[in-house]
């Protein structure tokens, strides 16, 4: 497996793949790989004959009071594991490399950006954009590979190709759960141990909302009002509870009358560690 630093080393081996025929898919990460990550890695491999997996703990997209200087690093443990996982280069830049003196420009995706996770973290999808359209423009990949947990990022992203005509394929992978449910997150080893125990009753409150809903509930206060007892009892403290149109992310009003992201943000009241977590409903199920 390659493992690329430099911006111009990296476009050249993206080009010669190219010129040799082979399709390139992309999987932007910020490192700190779990299984979630390498599902990622498969994934791609479904629709690219190459994959490249950055690893790069984007500064922009971390607010000042955000984790940034304790956010997990350990790129060799990283490059071990996506080489096992079968991924071909590693892109690994560093913070000047990407953000060279009179750097100045950003992207700004507008209202998608300022609702559920952006309504506490301003700027952050700015920041999240602003990176992902640099790895695209770096890599020029056919595809590019996300995880279903940041259902947001994955608006905002596919907002952004095709707003700004981004030749990408934008492709979603499912979340992936530990054995208790939990939405497998670089951030979990934050976790207390109790906290990590109590953690399981996020996915538990949403796989409950799906039941309800399945079972005829559709009313989004109702719904919304179990999830967060569920959530708060547990000893976390909900953020937001929302059920939003997956693309848009407008809100459903009164009802659930089509397919829908129902999503939490919740923090945990020791190790205040920020968790997210999602499940997709849909009337037609
Ligand atoms: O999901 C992440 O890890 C990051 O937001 C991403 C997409 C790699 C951009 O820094």
């Amino acid at each position: 497996m390659k493992i690329i630093k430099s911006i111009v080393e990296m476009r050249e081996y993206a080009s010669a793949l190219k010129a040799d025929g082979k399709s390139v898919g992309l999987v932007p990460t910020m490192g700190a790989l779990h299984a979630g990550h390498l599902s990622l890695l498969a994934r791609v491999r479904d629709f690219c004959d190459k994959s490249v997996m950055s690893v790069f703990v984007n500064p922009t997209q971390f607010g000042p009071a955000e984790d940034f200087a304790k956010y997990p690093r350990d790129l060799g443990r990283d490059c071990g594991l996506a080489e096992s996982a079968g991924c071909d280069c590693v892109f690994a830049p560093s913070a000047e490399e990407m953000y060279p003196e009179g750097y100045g420009v950003g992207v700004s995706v507008g209202p998608i950006g300022d609702t559920l996770c952006g309504a506490a973290r301003p700027g952050h999808f700015n920041g999240v954009a602003t990176v992902v359209l640099k790895l695209f423009n770096i890599v020029s990949p056919q595809a590019a590979v996300f995880g279903a947990k940041d259902a947001q990022q994955v608006a905002v992203i596919k907002r952004v190709v095709a707003d700004l005509n981004v030749p990408v394929r934008v492709i979603t992978a499912p979340i992936v759960r530990e054995a208790d449910g939990l939405a497998m997150s670089s951030r979990n080893v934050y976790l207390t141990r109790p906290e990590r125990e109590r953690a399981a009753n996020i996915s538990k409150s949403l796989f409950e909302a799906k039941a309800l809903f399945e079972g005829g509930e559709q009313s989004v206060e109702r719904i919304k009002e179990r999830v967060a007892s569920i959530i708060n009892g547990a000893l976390m403290k909900t953020e937001y509870v929302e059920i939003v149109d997956p693309a848009s992310l407008r809100p459903f009003d009164k009802v659930i009358d089509g397919a829908a992201l129902i999503a939490v943000a919740c923090r945990t009241l020791e190790s205040k560690t920020r968790l997210i977590d999602n499940i997709v409903v849909d009337c037609l199920h």
